[in-house]
């Protein structure tokens, strides 16, 4: 019976991300997945996150089931961290959650509230979007539309197309936003933008979801959370995705979250219990191991801080390694690169087209993907003039 499933390409970003990993060449330069690697070329385990860990390895007595709702604990962590404290929804009970299996299980949850809300709703998603985005919820039976948001050839936000193309946006539709770090431009709505887009979902009624799965690697953790907060001001419903894959390194233990922000706080309550139920029928319980770590960090005084200190020197690394690569690309191509240094968080679109972006892989053993996202948390000082020399061949040769 099985016979008849044929062998399907790989995922566009982990499939090169392999690629690299078996490429011999010393000199490979890996900017293919979104994770975030120190000076060293290595992925780090946070400070804090290593004491939590110590901890509880001594402290654990059970592997029993975590309840289907995760860890109560890490929910309304996770609900002060991305909501802030002070936020007039959680203060009116007008919020739950439930932890998931990272930011893509909260996705997934979040697309089966929709779905069971209004089957086969229809979810606009940015031109571009994070390519999981349309697999993650369109399996669950959403429909799609996009709205124009990245524009090349200013390399930013073509904010004037977003909002001529939400206009068709209507009540029963869904709207998907990055949070903040867009990925994959990098390119970000500024206060103004998210308030404006506010005032089209109050009049047209539309749903926004927003995925946050950067906060803290643009500009802070409030900061990069201050435009859903203002949405979450201003509607009565808001959907959110949120991770601690990224601001907390916690790629491989699968810890997110997903948050519902409701008119009152019967329909937030209602809507955990349909979230349970709904996790039951894919995964059953989110891994633990994970959420309790977070858990401690958010909960306890001193690990916070640990957390946010180490967190607020990646995202400073970050926005370091987007000046220096602008003026070495610069150097070593002529051209304006001025834009990457406006962009936020791990990603940008370099500019090249897919064969220029095949050629560095083929030729020169950099690894980006075909649209040119690069993770410029991949970048380090053994690798960026190499990488800046790399792209300016390439662009050379046309
Ligand atoms: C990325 O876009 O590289 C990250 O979000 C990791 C992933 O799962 O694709």
């Amino acid at each position: 019976m099985l016979e008849c499933l044929p062998q399907v390409p790989e995922d566009s970003i982990l499939g090169l991300a392999a690629a690299c990993r078996a490429d011999p060449n010393p000199r490979k330069v890996d900017l293919t997945v979104g994770i975030y690697m120190n000076e060293e070329g290595l992925c780090p385990v946070f400070d804090a996150i290593r004491l939590a860990q110590d901890a509880l390895v001594q402290e654990e007595r059970t592997k029993a089931y975590m309840p289907p709702a995760g860890d109560p604990g890490f929910n309304s962590g996770m609900q002060q961290l991305v909501l802030g404290l002070g936020s007039p929804a959680l203060l009116d009970g007008r919020v739950s959650s439930i932890q998931t299996p990272g930011g893509c299980g909260a996705l997934r949850v979040g697309a089966e509230i929709i779905n069971a809300a209004a089957p086969g709703a229809r979810v606009w998603v940015s031109d571009p979007t994070w390519p999981v985005h349309i697999p993650l919820l369109g399996s669950v039976g959403l429909q799609f539309a996009t709205y124009r948001y990245y524009d090349p050839a200013s390399h930013g936000v073509n904010f004037d197309a977003l909002v001529e193309d939400l206009k068709g946006a209507r009540h029963g539709d869904v709207v998907l936003l990055h949070g903040c770090c867009h990925n994959p431009c990098g390119a970000d709505l500024s206060l103004e933008q998210w308030a404006q887009i506010a005032d089209m979902a109050d009049h047209q009624g539309f749903l926004p979801f927003i995925d946050i799965a950067y906060q803290g690697l643009g500009d802070g953790l409030d900061a990069d959370a201050a435009g859903l907060r203002l949405l979450v001001e201003r509607l009565p419903e808001v959907l959110i995705a949120a991770s601690c894959s990224k601001n907390m390194g916690l790629y491989r233990e699968r810890t997110g979250a997903t948050l519902f922000v409701s008119a009152n706080p019967a329909s937030a309550a209602a809507l955990r219990t349909q979230a349970q139920v709904a996790a039951r029928r894919i995964y059953s319980m989110p891994p633990a191991h994970g959420a309790l770590l977070a858990a401690r960090v958010l909960q306890d005084e001193a690990l916070n801080a640990n957390w946010r200190n180490e967190l607020e020197a990646m995202c400073w690394r970050i926005n370091g390694l987007r000046t220096s690569l602008v003026s070495k690309l610069e150097q070593c191509t002529g051209r304006d690169f001025g834009f990457i240094e406006r962009e936020k968080g791990m990603f940008s679109f370099l500019g090249l087209s897919a064969d220029q972006a095949l050629a560095l892989r083929e030729q020169y053993s950099v690894y980006m993907l075909d649209s040119s996202r690069i993770n410029v948390a991949g970048i380090n000082g053994a690798n960026i003039d190499y990488l800046a020399e790399s792209v300016g061949k390439v662009l050379q040769a046309g």
